[in-house]
C-alpha cells in the first residue's frame, strides 16, 4: 500500500502511524481531528485537488483516499488495543477476594425487644433461673382458672383478650407456663418465661400484642424476702444502677397472695430514672396462692413460693428513651438500625448493660 503513494503523503502517512501507535486513550481523539477534522492534515490535503488538472487530481484523489482509509484504520485499531487493555487492568484491579474475613459492619441488628429479653434472662440465669416458655394460644383453665381467676371474675375482663373457635384463648399472660411447669414437673422450681401476649388494646403504651417475662421460685421457706431480693438485685443490674429506688406496693392478682406491684423510682419531669421524687410501676409480683399451687397438685403446707411478671415493653421503653410503643413493631430499618444491637455484642453481666 505505501508503494501506492508520492513520498509526501507516505510521509504524512508514516508520522500518522508513529503518533497512532503511540497515542493514550485520552489523546486518541485529538489526534484523529488534527489529522482527519475539518482542519486536519488528510482533509486539507483533499482541499488541494481542486486545484490540481484532471489526470493529476484523479490520481492524487485515488492516493488521498487510501491515506485516508489507511489512518482510520489505524486509529480503529489502537482505539480497540487500548479499551482492551483498560478492561484488562480493571479486571485485575477490581477482582473480587471473596476469601477474605467479613467486614464488622452491623448487617443486621437484634431488637429492643430481643436485647432486653436476653439481659432479663442473663441476670436470672446467675440466679440459677431456667428457661422455659409456652404456646401462644392456651386453654382457659391454664390461662385463668388455675390460676384462681374463676368464670365471671372481673379479673377476666381486666385481661379482655381473643376468644378463638375451639374455646381457647390467645394468652393475656405468660403466667399460664407457671400451671404447665408445677403440673410437669415437682419442686424445687425456678423458671424465667419470656414470651409473646395478647390483649385487646391498642394505644401509644399499649398494643395487642405486647411481651412479658414471667418468673417462678417453688421451693420449701421461699418467703417475701426472697422475692424482694431478687426483683431488687434484678432491677438495679437491669438499669444498671446500683442504687435505684425500689417500692413495694401492696396490689392485688388473684393468683397471689400477698401481691405486690413494684415500682422504682424516677423523674416524671426528665423522665430520668433513679433520681427524683417520683415512683413508676414496674411489674407485679407476689407469693403464690395456696389455691394455685393445690390447683397444680403441690401441697401449700409443704412448698411456699413467689411468681412475678415483667412487661418487656415497658422496661425497654423507659430503659432507652421509646416514647411509642407501636415503633417496636413497624419494622423500620433506620429505627431498628438507631435502637438494635449489634449481633456481635452479647447480653451478658460480666460487661454491664
Ligand atoms: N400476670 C400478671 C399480669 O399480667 C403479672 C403477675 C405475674 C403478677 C406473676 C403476679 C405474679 O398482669
Amino acid at each position: 500500500m505505501t508503494s501506492m503513494l508520492s513520498e509526501d503523503l507516505e510521509q504524512i502517512q508514516a508520522t500518522a502511524a508513529a503518533q497512532i501507535a503511540h497515542a493514550s486513550a485520552e489523546s486518541l481523539e485529538a489526534l484523529r481531528v488534527s489529522l482527519l477534522g475539518k482542519a486536519g492534515t488528510v482533509t486539507l490535503a483533499l482541499k488541494t485537488l481542486g486545484g490540481l488538472p484532471p489526470e493529476a487530481r484523479k490520481a492524487r484523489g485515488a492516493e488521498l483516499n487510501t491515506l485516508k482509509d489507511t489512518i482510520t484504520e489505524a486509529l480503529t485499531v489502537r482505539r480497540a488495543n487500548l479499551d482492551a487493555a483498560a478492561l484488562t487492568h480493571r479486571l485485575a484491579a477490581e477482582r473480587l477476594d471473596v476469601s477474605l474475613p467479613a467486614r464488622a459492619e452491623m448487617a443486621g441488628a437484634i431488637h429492643p425487644i430481643s436485647r432486653s429479653m436476653e439481659e432479663i434472662a442473663a441476670i436470672f440465669g446467675a440466679m440459677g433461673f431456667t428457661l422455659k416458655d409456652g404456646p401462644d394460644i392456651e386453654n382457659e383453665w391454664n390461662n385463668f382458672s388455675a390460676l384462681n381467676i374463676p368464670a365471671h371474675h372481673p379479673a377476666r375482663a381486666m385481661m379482655d383478650t381473643f376468644y378463638l373457635t375451639g374455646g381457647e384463648v390467645l394468652r393475656t399472660h405468660t403466667s399460664p407456663v407457671q400451671i404447665r411447669t408445677m403440673l410437669a414437673q415437682s419442686p424445687p422450681i425456678r423458671i424465667l418465661v419470656p414470651g409473646r401476649t395478647f390483649r385487646a388494646d391498642h394505644d401509644a403504651t399499649h398494643s395487642p400484642m405486647f411481651h412479658q417475662t414471667e418468673g417462678l421460685v417453688i421451693g420449701r421457706g421461699i418467703t417475701l424476702g426472697h422475692l424482694k431480693g431478687c426483683l431488687i438485685d434484678f432491677l438495679r443490674a437491669f438499669f444498671a444502677n446500683p442504687d435505684l429506688p425500689v417500692r413495694f406496693r401492696a396490689s392485688y392478682f388473684p393468683f397471689t397472695e400477698p401481691s405486690m406491684e413494684v415500682d422504682i423510682g424516677w423523674n416524671r419531669k426528665t423522665g430520668e430514672i433513679g433520681a427524683g421524687g417520683d415512683w413508676l410501676e414496674i411489674l407485679g409480683s407476689g407469693m403464690v396462692h395456696p389455691n394455685v399451687l393445690a390447683n397444680c397438685g403441690v401441697d401449700p403446707r409443704e412448698f411456699q413460693g413467689f411468681a412475678f411478671g415483667v412487661g418487656v415493653e415497658r422496661i425497654t421503653m423507659l430503659k432507652h428513651g421509646i416514647a411509642d410503643l407501636r415503633l417496636f413493631y413497624e419494622s423500620d430499618v433506620r429505627w431498628l438500625r438507631h435502637y438494635g444491637f449489634s449481633a456481635l455484642a452479647q447480653a451478658s453481666l460480666h460487661e454491664g448493660f
